[in-house]
């Protein structure tokens, strides 16, 4: 049974923790779901840390519905968000209902995440009144991160006041969680106090009611820069290149393929095809 909002808001009234990563692909969909992860994200941070582009307001709605189709086919059990991207709401808003369709029907995706932008309340009362549950994403927000100035969002009184206006705003407009990305742990405990719904913290703290990483990042699979609020859980990048340099050395050195991983044609038919020559 996979998680839902019904199952995802119990978890705040019982004080229990949510955890949720991105994810991307077929390959780590379903590790993440078989660990029990509650949800996952199809971030547009695939724009940096799977397709190497520079900014997430690069990546198209088509490649993020691509890969939501197939982090839910490598699922059972976790909700799966798709990340709405920019082109699909800041360019023009009226493409916003379209595309969140598209990542619930054609991807099956549970919901949509959408970052604060100056329409994002009504887009968000507009996608949220057709059905589909939405999670909204304010502080530090990729899409927008050049109007910001800076990365650590509501640090003085007035940016703080204005953090909890958005977040109880998104509330208002129906939204079911809300992530806070690089907020002051004092002001992401205030808006968690404040609201009634989930909030998921990303350098925020741990008095969210839930945490999320990027999945490359907590691996140490993305090495172009480390976050602050990143911890590196495992080391994939090292594990794989142990994994690919033994590959190659036993390529070189001809110890790979053995005859375990070869196949044979029986001797007498292969003594008719020499003898057919
Ligand atoms: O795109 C993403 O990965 C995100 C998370 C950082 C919350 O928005």
């Amino acid at each position: 049974m996979r998680q839902t909002v019904p199952s995802i808001t119990e978890m705040k009234k019982k004080k229990q923790k949510i955890t949720m990563l991105t994810a991307y692909d077929f390959s780590f969909a379903p590790i993440l779901d078989a660990a029990g992860i509650d949800i996952i994200l199809v971030g547009d941070s695939m724009a940096n840390v799977v397709l190497g582009m520079e900014s997430t307001t690069e990546i198209s709605l088509d490649e993020m519905v691509m890969h939501s189709r197939a982090v839910v086919r490598g699922t059972e059990r976790a909700m799966v968000v798709g990340d709405m991207p920019y082109c699909s709401c800041q360019v023009d808003p009226e493409l916003a209902l379209p595309a969140a369709r598209r990542f619930t029907e054609e991807a099956g995706c549970q919901a949509v995440k959408i970052e604060w932008f100056e329409n994002t309340i009504a887009v968000t009362g507009r996608i949220v009144q057709s059905g589909i549950p939405v999670m909204g994403h304010i502080g530090f927000t990729p899409q927008t991160a050049d109007k910001l100035g800076g990365i650590v969002q509501g640090k003085d009184i007035e940016t703080a006041r204005r953090l909890v206006e958005q977040a109880k705003a998104f509330e208002e407009a129906g939204c079911f969680s809300i992530v806070l990305e690089c907020v002051p742990w004092q002001i992401a405990e205030v808006i968690t106090g404040i609201l009634g719904i989930p909030t998921i913290g990303i350098g925020a703290g741990a008095g969210c009611d839930g945490q999320v990483l990027v999945l490359n990042d907590m691996l140490g699979l993305f090495k172009r820069f480390k976050p602050k609020f990143v911890k590196i859980f495992a080391d994939i990048y090292g594990a794989s290149l142990d994994g690919i340099r033994s590959y190659i050395d036993e390529v070189k050195n001809g110890t790979f393929p053995s005859e375990e991983e070869r196949f044979s044609m029986k001797a007498d038919e292969f003594e008719k095809f020499r003898n057919s020559l």
